[in-house]
């Protein structure tokens, strides 16, 4: 099955850069259709641009209301016909009314194996500088469900990533980064070709 994704970023966009790489090599049916970005600098947004693909920056700080933010949010993804919405480095929760709408059909990337080095504050360079300072040697990636906590929802894939003795927490970011983008992918492909069950549609009507 071909699905329809929505990537929501804040940064840099490697994996979105991945994930679109993974769909033109043709080892991912699923296209990118939709990307939001909370950041109007993200280079998310500028990738999106590059490839032509509807690009939106949108923040709560730029509504009156929550609920016209999710308002809008959602016709966003009802319009571009939204089947699973993958987060690369989205750095805001995601509102509890499109959690439920779109069970099962929300997915996240985290640079270490999950439970481990996962919940508030653990994101960006602070997770590898607790891996480090853990004495840990393994670590990794993991693509997981969303639901109403972060870094809690059911895992989809998890792959490991060895720590060097010699590893800063920024040498060991960069070769997690390189996994995450064979990983993202491979996790895409596992829910189109039903390896991995999607939520129920709920979206369309
Ligand atoms: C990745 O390390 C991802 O695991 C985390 O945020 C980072 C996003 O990187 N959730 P990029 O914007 O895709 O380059």
């Amino acid at each position: 099955m071909k699905l329809n994704l929505c990537i929501l970023a804040s940064g840099r966009g490697s994996n979105l850069r991945a994930i679109i790489k993974a769909n033109k090599a043709g080892k991912i049916k699923s296209q990118v259709k939709l990307v939001i970005s909370n950041n109007s600098a993200s280079g998310a947004l500028n990738i999106a641009k590059t490839n032509k693909i509807p690009n939106y920056h949108l923040s709560l700080r730029l509504f009156n209301s929550e609920k016209q933010f999710v308002r809008k949010f959602s016709e966003l993804l009802a319009k571009h016909k939204i089947d699973l919405i993958v987060l690369a480095g989205y750095m805001k929760m995601i509102n509890p009314y499109i959690i439920k709408k779109y069970r099962n059909r929300i997915i996240n990337i985290h640079p270490a194996l999950l439970p481990k080095f996962g919940g508030k504050g653990m994101y960006g360079i602070h997770v590898h500088e607790a891996v480090i300072n853990s004495g840990d040697t393994v670590t990794g990636v993991s693509v997981h469900y969303v639901d109403e906590k972060y870094d809690h929802g059911e895992i989809i894939l998890q792959k490991e990533v060895k720590v060097k003795a010699d590893d800063t927490p920024e040498t060991l970011r960069k070769r997690v980064l390189r996994t995450e983008h064979k990983v993202y992918p491979e996790a895409i492909r596992l829910l189109e070709t039903n390896k991995i069950k999607l939520g129920k549609d709920k979206s369309r009507k």
